[in-house]
């Protein structure tokens, strides 16, 4: 027997459940299989493609660098000047006031991570509530900023949409310091957005609670158009002296694995944004040092170039209008099906989620039987939907909903 070493005491972990999905997904030789599965936006024939945009501003970035020197610990100072006037709007009192921190980071879980670290830093016994349901890798980068997390009700899975009752019921429980984890729009996994009306009372309830929100907005332009997706954010930053918001550029530009995020933190004055700027930055420094730097230059080059950001904006309609239409045509095809179950709720969601609202056992007998693939929850990627399967995919569902 060896001796016992010190990686002896971890224990093995399942592989992520979306993963091993995607394995069965491509083990599977049948033609019509389809994958509802993944976490990325499809193009109809099933591609997720490079945008134009991102080509363009590409071989500009190549062109004019010279360097592959080191950039800054808070990485494109145009990125994040960009990126903070996407996000709030060029004319936000926020940014003209000078009270907001932007840190680039790797991808939105890199956000995540380091606003998580700085909520620790700045009040170690502050909890943290997340939506239940949430994007599962919160918990985790949130816990590992040693946080601790409480979940608030959101979606009522027999009703098919928020509980906002139950959800207010729970913000005015949280203690003055605690964070509101709220998804900015195309909340995944559910596809459930808040209205700009409970904006308005979330905005009143974190106000009189003293609660800070802290939204992660990682699909902005997905839902109905950049600007409307980030009223919450806005609305927010108006109204209280302490938001965290953190973003991604994983989605709306197509920069998945060029990992591009960023974290800004509102604070009440220009002092303590000074402070919490050097803090993010330290956090930063403490976690991964330097931010990767290509997607953000890309980004940086499309938002500053009028004409890239034009071809941009065009190119996220698309995929916007694509999502919208596809929600829509196959509510419309399950309707026209006479499924016991009412789905015109898929077509009111947003972004590329939405639970279909069935069982286990069905999700088993869509995948086995019919080579539909899609987590156990019963969530969906619409984008895998296209016109060559819509009617495959709606009888399928009919199928093992009728017997
Ligand atoms: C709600 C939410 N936040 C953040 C992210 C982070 O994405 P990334 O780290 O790829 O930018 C995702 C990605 O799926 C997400 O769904």
């Amino acid at each position: 027997m060896t001796a016992k070493t010190v990686l002896d005491s971890l224990k093995p972990l399942p592989p992520d459940a979306i993963l091993g999905i995607m394995q069965l997904y491509r083990a599977d030789d049948d033609p019509n299989k389809v994958d509802l599965s993944v976490g990325v936006y499809q193009d109809e024939s099933g591609r997720t493609p490079v945008l134009e945009c991102v080509k363009r501003a590409e071989a500009d970035v190549y062109a004019a660098e010279d360097t592959k020197s080191y950039v800054a610990i808070a990485g494109n100072a145009g990125f994040n000047r960009g990126v903070e006037a996407l996000v709030f709007g060029a004319d936000h009192p926020a940014l003209a006031d000078g009270r907001v921190a932007t840190v680039q980071t790797p991808g939105g879980s890199g956000a995540v991570s380091v606003a998580g670290h700085l909520v620790q830093r700045a009040k170690p016994d502050a909890r943290v509530w997340l939506s239940d349901p949430s994007w599962p890798n919160h918990r985790q980068l949130l816990g590992l900023a040693g946080l601790s997390l409480e979940q608030y009700p959101y979606y009522d899975r027999s009703a098919k949409s928020i509980d906002f009752d139950a959800m207010v019921g729970a913000v005015s429980g949280m203690r003055g310091g605690d964070s509101v984890l709220i998804h900015g729009c195309c909340h995944n996994p559910c596809g459930a957005d808040l209205t700009a009306e409970q904006w308005q009372v979330l905005a009143d309830l974190c106000e009189r609670h003293g609660v800070v929100p802290f939204i992660d907005i990682a699909y902005q332009g997905l839902a109905e158009g950049l600007e409307a997706d980030a009223r919450g954010v806005r609305l927010m930053a108006e109204r209280l002296p302490e938001v965290v918001v953190v973003a991604s550029c994983s989605k709306n530009f197509g920069l998945y694995r060029e990992r591009v995020g960023s974290v800004s933190v509102v604070s009440p004055d220009r002092e303590r944004n000074r402070t919490v700027a050097s803090n993010l930055s330290n956090i930063a420094r403490g976690i991964y040092s330097m931010p990767p730097d290509h997607g953000a230059a890309i980004v940086a080059r499309i938002l500053a170039d009028a004409e890239l950001r034009t071809l941009w904006t065009e190119e996220l309609d698309e995929m916007r209008d694509r999502l919208n239409g596809l929600r829509r045509l196959l509510a419309d095809k399950l309707a026209e099906r006479g499924t016991p179950t009412d789905f015109s709720f898929i077509a009111n969601e947003r972004g590329m989620f939405s639970f279909l609202g069935i069982g286990r056992e069905q999700v088993v007998r869509l995948r086995e039987e019919f080579h539909v693939y899609l987590v156990e929850s019963s969530r969906i990627n619409v984008a895998g939907i296209n016109q060559g399967n819509v009617d495959y995919v709606a009888d399928a569902i009919a199928a093992v909903l009728s017997d």
